[in-house]
């Protein structure tokens, strides 16, 4: 094939499920679902040494150059596959070892425009529903986005499900920015951030 025709493949079409034998240890946990190059991780990673982290990142060379990354770092896990899938394989072991997962970290979701492919969106209706079944009530997500139309939609996919305490803030969480927003920032776009947990 030419090499500048490029074929382009859904990311999404990836099926493959992982299995995690979780860390091993009770620490807590931060969640960062679609990392791309790991930046805000890292910080966070710095500011809390006593925590473990795990990253998603559906795309693989970029999972391959966030497991490099962090390669040294033992309180850190990368997963190069789809979130969605393989989010309960993964956290469930690390709640059966004790640990509390502190908070689940959406920054800047790809938004899937067209009507028909909303249903990629990591955060839908349905998948909180499910999540609500197995995840403990003190998990916290947080969800940044510079959409504003992504924002409303999923405060109104939020009504149908049990996650109802909604706080939206404004500043980047424990002051970090992630690589997504710096670009958005510069380019003088709003950010609009909430985290929401259930009863
Ligand atoms: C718009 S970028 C934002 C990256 C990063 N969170 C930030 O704020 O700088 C979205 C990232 O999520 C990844 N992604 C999209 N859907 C995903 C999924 N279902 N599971 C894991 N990663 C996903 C994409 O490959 C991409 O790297």
């Amino acid at each position: 094939m030419n090499k500048r025709v490029r074929a382009h493949v859904n990311p999404l079409s990836i099926t493959k499920e992982f299995h995690f034998e979780g860390f091993g240890n009770d620490k807590p946990i931060f969640v960062d679902v679609g990392a791309y190059k790991g930046e805000f991780m890292w910080e966070l990673r710095e500011k809390f040494p006593g925590y473990n982290f795990i990253l998603f990142e559906i795309r693989i060379p970029i999972a391959n150059k966030l497991r490099e990354k962090f390669k040294d770092c033992e309180n850190v896990v990368v997963f190069g596959g789809d979130a969605g899938l393989n989010f309960q394989n993964i956290l469930q072991p690390c709640l059966n070892q004790g640990a509390k997962i502190e908070t689940i970290f959406v920054n800047f979701p790809d938004p899937w425009f067209k009507e028909k492919h909303k249903k990629r969106r990591f955060i839908t209706t349905k998948f909180l529903n499910q999540t609500a079944n197995w995840l403990p009530a003190e998990t916290k997500f947080v969800f940044q986005t510079d959409q504003e139309f992504m924002f409303n939609e999923t405060l109104e996919y939020l009504e149908e499900t049990p996650y109802q305490n909604i706080t939206k803030f404004n500043k980047p969480p424990f002051g970090i920015r992630t690589d997504w927003e710096k670009a958005k920032v510069e380019l003088g776009l709003d950010i609009y951030r909430m985290d929401f947990t259930r009863d």
